[in-house]
């Protein structure tokens, strides 16, 4: 029987509660957090559990044929992926933050500054859109860090709770774009494997109605 294929996040802010919304559908899965593929027990389903990062490409390759992925990584990585259906969960802003003792007016501010950053593609586009050129430093994480040991001057990253920033000192100085958990769609998805979609969409929906 065909299985639709879906990637969910390995480990990470999304992993709880993208597999809290298959439960919630009635999917089952067998738990297996360390095998990087599961099947499900009682829907025509496989989950792999992949990096963030990696699944836009692995929709393109069509490899997966659905994800459970943050907005932010789309912009960053795969505009050209279609969304379904917004989850509401794992809601987060990816913006700029600068040392709490600087004066920041605007992103003008930033000129001729090094950023480090996590989403080179989300803050190039921004800082292009405000015609301000800056130097970025692409580090993969514990970006906050960067203006504290004197290799950035500022930083654009995720922002949930803004614990991260508060205990490293910095302040948010301009949201460049606010992301939820979204349903992805792999382009070359087969016509047999639509209509698996769309039942999980109608499950979905009536799990997303319930909960408000
Ligand atoms: C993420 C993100 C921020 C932080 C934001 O990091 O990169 O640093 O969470 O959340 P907050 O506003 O609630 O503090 P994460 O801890 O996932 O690790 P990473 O940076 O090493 O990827
Ligand atoms: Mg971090």
């Amino acid at each position: 029987m065909t299985k639709i294929r879906i990637a969910v996040q390995k480990s990470g802010r999304l992993n709880e509660d993208s597999l809290a919304i298959l439960k919630d559908c009635g999917i089952s899965i067998d738990n297996g957090k360390d095998q990087l593929k599961a099947t499900a027990r009682n829907f025509p389903l496989e989950v792999f559990y992949l990096r963030n990062g990696d699944i836009p490409q692995y929709l393109r390759d069509g490899v997966v044929d659905i994800a459970i992925i943050g907005e932010n990584v789309l912009v960053e990585k795969g505009q050209d992926i279609s969304v379904v259906e917004k989850l509401n969960f794992s809601k987060c802003r990816v913006s700029l933050a600068v040392p709490k003792g600087v004066k920041y007016n605007s992103v003008k501010d930033l000129e001729g500054k090094k950023i480090a950053t996590s989403y080179p593609n989300t803050v190039n586009e921004y800082l292009k859109s405000k015609g301000v050129t800056a130097d970025l430093h692409i580090i993969n994480g514990s970006v906050e860090i960067a203006p504290n040991i004197g290799l950035a001057d500022g930083i654009c990253d995720i922002v949930s709770s803004g614990s991260t920033l508060f205990k490293n000192n910095l302040k948010e100085v301009d949201v460049i774009l606010t992301s939820e958990a979204v349903l992805a769609v792999s382009p070359t998805i087969s016509k047999e494997r639509l209509e698996i979609l769309k039942k999980i969409q109608f499950r979905i929906k009536s799990v997303l109605q319930a909960r408000q």
